[in-house]
C-alpha cells in the first residue's frame, strides 16, 4: 500500500504519527465497555479505527502495550449500509453477515458455533410460526415486529457464542451517527443493551459528533444511556512534522527529488515553527497534546522539587545563598511553563497571517499586535517576516498545510505536484487542492447546522465573525446579545465548535480569544458556502 492510497491505512507500519492516539484507542477498547474515536472529516479516524484493530486482533504489536486476549475484530462501516439501504432489518442482516465473516476468519470454531446457534434459533422461530406471526395474532403492528428477529439478535447469539469459547469481539461502527438513520432503530437503546447485557463484546464507535454521537456523549438523564461506561477520545490534526513526512514520502514514491529551494523552503517551515516552540507544544493534535501534558507534568514536578530543595537550604541559610544555578534552573523551568501555556497565540497568527496572504481576507495585524507583550512581538517577527518575502505565498501555502492537520489534504498536494515543480506551482496546485477539499467542511458545517435545532444562526454569526481575526469572548457575546441570544447560549455554542475542532481558544491576560483551526473552513466561509440565515 502507498502513501497516496485514497483509502484508510490498514497497518502501523502505513501509519504516520499517531502513537499516543493509537495507545489511547487500543488501551481504551480493552479497558471499557464502549470508546468513541470522535474527529472532524478527513483527519484519519478510519485509518486509526482500523490500525487499533489490527492490533487489537493480536495481528501486529505495539511498542508499550501487553495484549492479555485477542479480541476478533468486526468492521462496520455505515456509509456503505446506508448507500444501500436504511432499514434496520437489512442493517441486521448485513452485520449478521460481517459477523459471520469476520469469525471465519479470526476463529473457525466460533464461527461454527455461531452459524448453529442462528441456525436454532430459526428453526425454532419457523415452529413457532415465526415473530411476524406472533404480532399477527396479537394484533399490534409494533415497530418491534418487524425486525427479522434472528438477524436482529446476531449479537445476542455472538455474545453466547463468545462467552462459551472464552472469547472477546470488538464491534467497530465507521460513522456511527448514520446509525441514526436507520429505521425503525433506536441506537441509543441498542448500544444500552449490548453494554449492559452482551459483556464479551466490546465497542469501538467513530465519526461525527453531530447526530447521534451528542446523544451517546452527552446522554440526559432520560437517554438510555445515561450513566454508561463510555470513553471518549478525540482525533486531532495531524502533527506538523508527520505531515511533512508524508509528503516528502509522497513525493520520493513518485520518484520526485525535491529541489533544494523546496527543501531548504520546508527546512525553514519545520525551523520556525520549531524555533517559535510551535511544533512540540502547539495543541494541533493529542499528541502534541500528550507531550506537551507531559512536559508541564515533567516542568512542573522539577519545579516543586526545586522549590522544595531551595526551602530547605533557606531554612538552613539565607535565602540569598541558594546556590545560582538553582535559581537559574527554576527560572529557565519557568520560561518553559509560559512559553507552554501561550502557544496557541502563535499558532492563531500564523493560520491568520497565512490565510490572509492566500486568500487575500482582511486580517489586521493590529489586533495581534495590541494583544501582544512586547517580547512576544519580537518573538514572532520572524514570521513575519518570513511571510512578507517574495515566496511568501507559497511559503503560505506549504505552512497552512502542515498546519491543517489533515492527511488526506497533505496527499492530494503530493500527488499534484509536477516535476521540478517551482514556488508558483506551490501555490497554484495548493489553491486548487483546497478548492477541491472544502466542499467536504461546507458539507459537515452545514450538516452540523441543520441538526442544530436551536437557534442555528448562533453557529453562523459566531464563525462570521472569527473569518477575519480572533476575537475575545466579550467581543462575540456583544454581536449575539444584541440578536437577543443569551450568554449561556453564546457559551453552549462557543463549547460546541470547540468541541467539534473548528475554533480553538487561549487566554491572554483575562480575555480568553477564540479563533479558527482549520484552513478549510476559511476557504468555506470565503467562498459563503456556509449557510447564514436568508
Ligand atoms: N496517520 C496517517 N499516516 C498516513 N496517511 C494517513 C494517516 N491518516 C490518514 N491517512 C490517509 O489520509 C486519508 C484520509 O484518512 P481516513 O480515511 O482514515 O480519514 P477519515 O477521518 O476516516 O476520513 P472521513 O472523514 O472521510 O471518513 C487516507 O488517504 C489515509 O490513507
Ligand atoms: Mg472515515
Amino acid at each position: 500500500m502507498s502513501i497516496f492510497d485514497a483509502s484508510p491505512k490498514t497497518s502501523v507500519k502505513l501509519l504516520v504519527g499517531r502513537q499516543y492516539e493509537l495507545l489511547d484507542v487500543v488501551r481504551s477498547v480493552i479497558e471499557h465497555r464502549i470508546t468513541v474515536v470522535l474527529g472532524p472529516r478527513r483527519i484519519g479516524k478510519t485509518s486509526l479505527v482500523k490500525v487499533a484493530l489490527s492490533v487489537l486482533s493480536g495481528n501486529e504489536r505495539l511498542e508499550g502495550l501487553r495484549l492479555k486476549a485477542r479480541f476478533i475484530p468486526i468492521y462496520v462501516d455505515m456509509w456503505s449500509i446506508i448507500a444501500i439501504t436504511r432499514s434496520s432489518r437489512h442493517f441486521f442482516e448485513y452485520l449478521d453477515n460481517i459477523v459471520l465473516r469476520a469469525l471465519e476468519e479470526y476463529d473457525k470454531g466460533v464461527a461454527e458455533d455461531y452459524r448453529k446457534h442462528t441456525r436454532m434459533i430459526k428453526e425454532s422461530i419457523v415452529k413457532e410460526g415465526g415473530i411476524d406471526a406472533i404480532a399477527r395474532v396479537s394484533g399490534r403492528k409494533g415497530i418491534m415486529y418487524r425486525y427479522s428477529s434472528e438477524a436482529a439478535r446476531c449479537l445476542d447469539e455472538l455474545n453466547t457464542v463468545l462467552a462459551k469459547h472464552g472469547r472477546k469481539a470488538v464491534l467497530a461502527i465507521d460513522e456511527a451517527q448514520e446509525l441514526g438513520t436507520l429505521k425503525p432503530f433506536s441506537p441509543t437503546a441498542w448500544l444500552a443493551h449490548i453494554h449492559d447485557n452482551l459483556t464479551q463484546i466490546h465497542v469501538l464507535l467513530s465519526g461525527s459528533y453531530v447526530g447521534l454521537l451528542k446523544r451517546v456523549l452527552h446522554p440526559r438523564q432520560r437517554d438510555p444511556l445515561y450513566g454508561r461506561d463510555i470513553n471518549r477520545i478525540r482525533v486531532g490534526k495531524l502533527d506538523p512534522s508527520s505531515l511533512l513526512t508524508i509528503l516528502l514520502k509522497g513525493l520520493a514514491e513518485r520518484g520526485i527529488q525535491p529541489s533544494s529551494e523546496f527543501s531548504e523552503t520546508l527546512m525553514r517551515i519545520v525551523g520556525l515553527l520549531i524555533d517559535a516552540e510551535l511544533a512540540q507544544h502547539i495543541p494541533l493534535s493529542s499528541r502534541a497534546l500528550h507531550e506537551s501534558r507531559d512536559r508541564v507534568q515533567a516542568i512542573w514536578r522539577s519545579l516543586v522539587e526545586l522549590h522544595n530543595k531551595a526551602r530547605r537550604l533557606s531554612s538552613t541559610t539565607p535565602f540569598k545563598s541558594i546556590p545560582q544555578e538553582i535559581l537559574n534552573t527554576m527560572l529557565e523551568y519557568l520560561m518553559q511553563f509560559i512559553i507552554l501555556i501561550e502557544t496557541p497565540l502563535l499558532h492563531s497568527l500564523l493560520v491568520y497571517y497565512a490565510a490572509n496572504l492566500i486568500m487575500e481576507i482582511g486580517f489586521n495585524l493590529n489586533t495581534f499586535s495590541l494583544m501582544l507583550p512586547e517580547e512576544r512581538i519580537e518573538q514572532i517577527k520572524p514570521f513575519i517576516d518570513f511571510l512578507a518575502n517574495p515566496g511568501a505565498k507559497a511559503l503560505a501555502i506549504l505552512s497552512l498545510f502542515t498546519l491543517s492537520g489533515s492527511p488526506s489534504l497533505v496527499i492530494s498536494l503530493a500527488k499534484k505536484l509536477p516535476n521540478n515543480f517551482t514556488e508558483e506551482d506551490l501555490l497554484r496546485i495548493g489553491l486548487q487542492v483546497l478548492d477541491e477539499s472544502y466542499r467536504a467542511v461546507c458539507d459537515e458545517v452545514n450538516r452540523f447546522i441543520e441538526s442544530y435545532s436551536k437557534k442555528p444562526e448562533i453557529i453562523t454569526t459566531i464563525l462570521y465573525s472569527l473569518y477575519t481575526s480572533p476575537r475575545t469572548w466579550s467581543s462575540i457575546a456583544q454581536i449575539l446579545t444584541q440578536q437577543g441570544i443569551d450568554k449561556k447560549s453564546v457559551n453552549e455554542n462557543l463549547r460546541t465548535l470547540v468541541e467539534l475542532g473548528y475554533i480553538a481558544k487561549y487566554k491572554e491576560g483575562v480575555n480568553t480569544y477564540y479563533y479558527i483551526t482549520d484552513p478549510l473552513l476559511f476557504y468555506a466561509l470565503k467562498e459563503k458556502c456556509i449557510k447564514t440565515k436568508t
